[in-house]
């Protein structure tokens, strides 16, 4: 038996297609996906029609004579140009119930051949609080980690801190004109970060003394000046403790053994450099050493570069992520690297993959994907800012969040980021506090209520947990158990594509379905004994798969509501 039922049925389809017309097709090509019109529709064949010169009907009533599936379905209909509409036997139907109620991992198998990827995410920058976009990377990054781990992958998280490089120089200064040193071993506390950050930006620009000690303190930063690396280690220290805040409110579950700032590939920028050189990969253009990875242009069809070595001998953000890559397969066995940031950056790492496999880092073995995303758009579709026209805090954000959700936590940061993930990640998405904190439609708001009504019934029923035969006997059980059965397959799309959204997608369907069970079945007045234990056992295991799902997503669900 093949987890996903759809394939099961595939592999059936195929079997019959194998014997009638002496074709092979795989399972998935068989065509067999859930239906409106039936609980699931094979539709090959139309194409195996075209592909043979024969029509398409009679192709699909020779499918359904060869077609040994008693077990699973009832006997198929033929439909309009060939479509094969199945509809599953109740037997069969319990019988996969049964199953998941004896299965922790309801349904989803662990992968074959587990992989061990390394997840970039969150990505934030030291001295600056974090704003909406870095919420998109936190948000859709924890569900892709959560996700790869459940589907039995080795996971590591992997937050790349923006904490090096020439800003600091002025931040320092600023911070030692403060006389804040850390000496005192007492913790560095700076209230706004940004206000900080601003600050420091302006001495820079006005006064050139500032300007001349701050380009010192970016060299003495570099060649390891004990004081400069104190006072650098009290930003940082002092910003990570800001970003752990926002992730306990947010719920993701990164923290401080996950940092891998810039910093700590500092000691391999020269030899990451210098292998690119030996390599024969590297140009010097304008004095700075560059590669130009083929197929990259601007729109005059100059090549483009990119910069691992700047004229006066500085490090680019580049040199770091190629120091990054070479680090994470050849030190640490990374088979999968994923980042999961903005598309605006999307060039910067097609060119830093080119490279990498140019140099031998990246080979066949190894898979390197940039997961984009688009922005987040207020309500009037332009980039979401405050009222005043200033970028919005996340924190702030969050609060309010849970204010509006009249101080339930998991309400309040659940449906941002149910928002976040629930919209296709590569576009851009409305933020609308409305819609997503609506009790309607696809939203976390959804999702809890449905858990807390399965909560709600059990305990009137006064069980705590039932185990006893799933029945069919009411077309509202058949859709629900047919969703319930779906998980493994949509789990599996969801990973490959690291597409939560589909998850999502799912969850509200299967929430939905849950809903019409319960308005139209009596549960607790069933007629019979055997009928309420029954849909308890239904109520509980659409509980336990939509819990399993938000669990994924990062998203909790409230015992009550
Ligand atoms: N700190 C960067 C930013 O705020 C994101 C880092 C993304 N990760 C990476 N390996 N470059 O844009």
């Amino acid at each position: 038996m093949h987890p996903d039922i759809g394939l099961e049925l595939g592999a059936r389809v195929a079997r019959a297609v194998q014997e009638a017309l002496d074709v092979r097709i795989s399972p998935a090509e068989a065509l067999v996906h859930p239906s409106a019109r039936a609980d699931y529709q094979c539709n090959a064949a139309m194409g195996l029609g075209k592909r043979l010169g024969r029509p398409s009907r009679e192709i699909a009533e020779l499918i359904v004579a060869h077609l040994a599936a008693d077990d699973l379905v009832e006997p198929p209909e033929v439909a309009g140009p060939g479509f094969v509409n199945f509809t599953f036997r109740a037997a069969w139907l319990s019988a996969r119930a049964a199953d998941l109620v004896g299965d922790p991992r309801l349904g989803v198998p662990p992968v074959a051949e587990p992989r061990r990827y390394v997840v970039d995410y969150g990505g934030p920058n030291v001295a600056k609080e974090m704003h909406v976009g870095h919420l998109r990377s936190s948000v859709i990054g924890d569900a892709i980690t959560r996700m790869l781990a459940f589907a039995g992958h080795e996971v590591i998280r992997r937050n790349h801190l923006g904490d090096w490089g020439t800003p600091f120089g002025m931040l320092i200064e600023h911070l030692a004109s403060l006389g804040t040193g850390t000496d005192s071993g007492a913790e560095l506390s700076i209230g706004d970060l940004n206000g900080f950050y601003q600050e420091a930006r302006k001495k820079f620009d006005a006064d050139p003394g500032f300007a001349e000690r701050a380009r010192k303190r970016v060299v003495a930063l570099q060649t390891g000046d004990p004081a400069t690396l104190a006072l650098w280690r009290g930003l940082v220290a002092e910003s990570e403790r800001h970003f752990a805040k926002v992730y306990e409110q947010l719920g993701v579950l990164l923290d401080a053994d996950d940092s891998y700032g810039e910093s700590f590939y500092n000691p391999m920028l020269a030899d990451t450099v210098a292998e690119l050189e030996e390599k024969g990969l590297t140009e010097v253009s304008d004095g700075a050493v560059c590669v130009f990875p083929p197929g990259f242009t601007n729109r005059e069809g100059d090549r483009l570069p990119l910069i691992v070595c700047k004229s006066d001998g500085g490090y680019m953000y580049a040199s770091t992520d190629l120091a990054a890559v070479r680090y994470w397969t050849r030190e640490r066995g990374a088979t999968d690297l994923v980042y999961v940031v903005g598309t605006p950056q999307s060039q910067h790492f097609q060119m830093v993959f080119r490279t990498a496999e140019a140099a031998g880092w990246l080979d066949s073995s190894h898979r390197a994907v940039h997961v984009n995303f688009g922005s987040v758009l207020g309500e009037d579709g332009k980039m979401l800012r405050t009222r005043a026209g200033g970028s919005i805090k996340l924190a702030d954000l969050l609060t309010e969040a849970v204010e509006r959700a009249d101080g339930v936590r998991a309400v309040g940061v659940g449906a941002v980021k149910y928002a976040d993930l629930s919209s296709d990640r590569q576009k851009d998405y409305v933020f609308s506090w409305d819609k997503m904190l609506a009790k309607e439609g696809n939203t976390a708001l959804y999702l809890q209520y449905a858990v807390a009504r399965v909560n709600k019934v059990v305990e009137l029923a006064g069980v705590s947990t039932v185990d006893a035969p799933v029945l069919v006997t009411h077309d509202a059980e058949r859709a629900l158990l047919v969703k319930l059965l779906q998980l493994p397959s949509v789990l599996a799309a969801a990973v490959e594509d690291f597409a939560p959204h589909r998850l999502c997608g799912y969850l509200h369907e299967t929430a939905a379905a849950f809903s019409v069970f319960y308005d139209r079945c009596q549960i607790r007045q069933a007629r019979t004994d055997e009928l309420r234990a029954s849909r308890l056992v239904l109520a509980q295991l659409s509980s336990r798969v939509l819990k399993t799902g938000m669990g994924l997503l990062g998203i909790e669900a409230p015992a009550r509501l």
